[in-house]
């Protein structure tokens, strides 16, 4: 089939490049002449595991332009992958896709709009309305929300756990499960509303359990428990599972923060006070905070302290930033009067953190540095040579923001270590 994708970002090109190695035809337009450039170059501008294999193998089936005439031309579904920020209220910012919804262009057959943007509920209805005031009848709509982890989005994309389905018309939904052919995966047909809480309720439940480990960490520092241990034992009943149990210094990136707060919003707006999720955003925005409390036990004032930032995307495995716990730690830092090192083996901190030293590699950050705070948790970061870093290092703090590390090597090196949810030495 022939498929138009607009947005040339995570979920676009992820899109872009699975669609066209399952045999499709696949034109991808993005308003970024510079972005669209470089993938006509055969660069890729984001780091994704096997998205640059996946693109130059299928470069005969898959296109790049900026142009919208070109983008649909003979295309049988547009799928919209275009961003959709938070405002300062904390609603989903639809600006991107009110404009795609504006650009099509008035056809002589029928197409679909495949909606892969994360949407408020009742988006695909004002989507719908929207085209049929602009006498766009012949055009469907179907809410075909993404569920892919970035770092992981190749994988996920070719082997889901599901494909969500909504359509207005069930003919319309046909044509988008035909899509996926070659993809073995449960497929959930159902409304366009019940297709976008989907996705809203699927991520508030994985940031609940984000949160929901966090605070248990935090009550075993209180008690002397161990979250390793306690995770371990709660995540084999299999009515709770293991996964999404990992204690840490909260989430982050360009979804979970952004989704929770649309859901969160979204209810308010339609007069229901979603309790839950209001705490679970608050603890997470506690959770990050409580390094600097780490810090401070550990080497009173950090006035004119140098703490090390290992690791800067939101997650191993991309070079995303959004929203990342990294940025939120090293403002506080900064504004406690520290001096600010950082290091990440892909993300560019120079483009985010003003005021803080990006290194070119993990010991070079370490330099110095009072205490190190390990943010993302990097293969790089466990196999890194601590005896080395411990040399290079003016103190000896390590606070572990994600349990990466060895509690036992650590200390036996000299370390004074602390991860989250453990014991404290
Ligand atoms: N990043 C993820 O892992 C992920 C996972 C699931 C869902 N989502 C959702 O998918 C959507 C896209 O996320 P993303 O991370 O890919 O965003 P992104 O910012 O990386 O990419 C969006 C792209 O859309 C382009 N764009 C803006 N207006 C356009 C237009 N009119 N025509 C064509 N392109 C246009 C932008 O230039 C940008 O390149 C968001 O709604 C997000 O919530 C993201």
């Amino acid at each position: 089939m022939r498929i138009a994708v607009f947005g040339a970002g995570y979920v676009g090109l992820v899109t872009g490049a699975c669609f066209a190695d399952l045999g499709h035809d696949v034109v991808v337009r993005d308003v970024v002449h510079d972005k669209i450039d470089m993938l006509r170059r055969g660069e890729v501008p984001i780091h994704e595991e096997g998205l640059q294999e996946l693109l130059e193998r299928n470069g005969e089936r898959l296109r790049f332009t900026t142009d919208v005439t070109e983008a649909v031309e003979g295309t049988e579904v547009v799928y919209v992958a275009v961003g959709t920020p938070p405002t300062y209220s904390g609603d989903a910012d639809l600006s991107a896709v009110w404009t795609v919804v504006d650009e099509l262009p008035r056809l002589d057959r029928r197409i679909v709009v495949a909606m892969k943007s994360t949407v408020p509920v009742g988006t695909g209805r004002s989507v719908r309305h929207r085209l049929d005031e602009r006498g766009l009848h012949n055009v469907g709509y179907v809410s075909n929300p993404e569920f892919t982890a970035e770092g992981a989005a190749v994988r996920d994309f070719m082997h889901p756990d599901r494909i969500v389905i909504g359509a207005f018309d069930p003919g319309d939904g046909d044509v988008v499960e035909r899509l996926h052919a070659g993809i073995d995966a449960p497929v959930v047909r159902c409304d366009v509303a019940s297709a976008e809480m989907i996705k809203l309720a699927a991520n508030a439940a994985l940031v609940t359990r984000i949160s929901f480990i966090n605070e248990i960490a935090n009550v075993c520092e209180a008690t002397g428990a161990d979250v390793l241990t306690v995770a371990e034992g709660i995540g084999l009943d299999h009515r709770i599972g293991p996964s999404f149990l990992r204690a840490g210094i909260g989430f982050g990136g360009s979804c979970f923060p952004k989704d929770s707060l649309a859901l969160k919003q979204l209810a308010a707006n339609s007069g229901y006070n979603f309790q839950l999720l209001n705490a679970v955003i608050e603890v997470n925005e506690l959770q990050k905070r409580r390094v600097i409390g780490k810090l401070e036990r550990r080497l009173g004032s950090l006035r004119g302290k140098k703490v090390a930032l290992l690791g800067l995307a939101f997650k191993p495995g991309t070079d995303d930033m959004r929203e990342a716990p990294s940025l939120v730690l090293a403002g506080r830092l900064l504004a406690e009067g520290a001096h600010v090192s950082a290091w990440d083996p892909v993300a560019d901190g120079r483009m985010h953190l003003d005021g803080v030293d990006v290194a070119e590699s993990a010991l070079g950050a370490l330099e110095g540095a009072d205490a190190a705070v390990v943010v993302t948790e990097w293969p790089e970061l466990r196999e890194l040579d601590w005896a080395e870093a411990g040399g290079r290092m003016r103190g000896a703090v390590v606070v572990d923001g994600r349990n990466l590390l060895d509690a036992d090597e650590m200390r036996a090196l000299g370390f004074t270590y602390e991860g989250v949810g453990r014991a404290v030495e």
